[in-house]
């Protein structure tokens, strides 16, 4: 993957092949502009490779034209920012019911199942400013998974968490995942997922290093 053109083009990730099993939960780590954010916005099909193919499943995004890439992240990828990214003008039911809006789906029961995996019942008609920044994030990770797409990327989830909301916010991320089978791939620079997740890797100088 490189930014701009000609001479003032940077190349970020250099030649790698990465591939995720159905189910697994990846940690990707790596310090501060190692690449962690330019892989996730290729696996989600935000950002277009120079050469190589991302396939998911049996889907090849980079055959996929951009509308077509945008209809396939709607229903195919949940996303999870450090900065929970929520719809300030929607209430934690509405921002939940979102991704089921936009495929189409009509299974309303989801939105109260969810609200109550994420021990968030009590919260449903609340703005996202009305909610701590754990309580946001949670609202979130339920937006991400409501619809059970395959695969799910998380972009420091926990950046802008304290150590113990942290720590639980993870756990039901990962929890839910299991619950589920889909396939997690989260960036961070913190230590912490490690030892929920299946795997390991560390970006380092534009390669993927598997560290267990
Ligand atoms: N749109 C862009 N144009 C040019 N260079 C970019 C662009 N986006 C990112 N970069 C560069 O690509 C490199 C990787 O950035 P990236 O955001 O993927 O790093 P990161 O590992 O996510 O960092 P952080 O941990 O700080 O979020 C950095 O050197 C960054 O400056
Ligand atoms: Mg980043």
């Amino acid at each position: 993957m490189r930014y701009g053109s000609g001479s003032l083009s940077t190349g970020v990730l250099e030649a790698m092949d990465f591939t995720a099993e159905a189910g697994e939960f990846v940690v990707v780590l790596g310090r501060s502009g190692s690449g962690k954010s330019t892989l996730l916005n290729l696996l989600g099909g935000m950002d277009q490779p120079l050469a190589g193919t991302i396939r998911i499943g049996d889907d090849e995004l980079t055959a996929m034209d951009e509308e077509a890439r945008a209809r396939f992240r709607r229903r195919a990828i949940g996303f999870v920012f450090q900065a929970f990214n929520l719809l300030p003008t929607l209430t934690v039911a509405e921002n939940l019911a979102l991704p089921l809006a936009l495929n189409q789906r009509r299974e309303r029961d989801l939105v109260p199942a969810m609200l109550e995996r994420l021990g968030l019942q009590d919260r449903a008609t609340r703005y996202p400013d009305q909610l701590s920044g754990g309580e946001q994030q949670r609202v979130a990770i339920g937006r991400a998974l409501i619809h059970s797409p395959p695969l799910v990327l998380a972009d420091e989830p926990t950046g802008n968490l304290d150590a113990d909301t942290s720590q639980q916010v993870l756990r039901l991320f990962s929890e839910l995942v299991r619950e589920r089978g889909i396939t997690l791939v989260m960036a961070t620079h913190s230590s912490e997922p490690q030892a929920l997740a299946d795997r390991v890797l560390r970006l380092d100088h534009g390669r993927l290093v598997d560290c267990g």
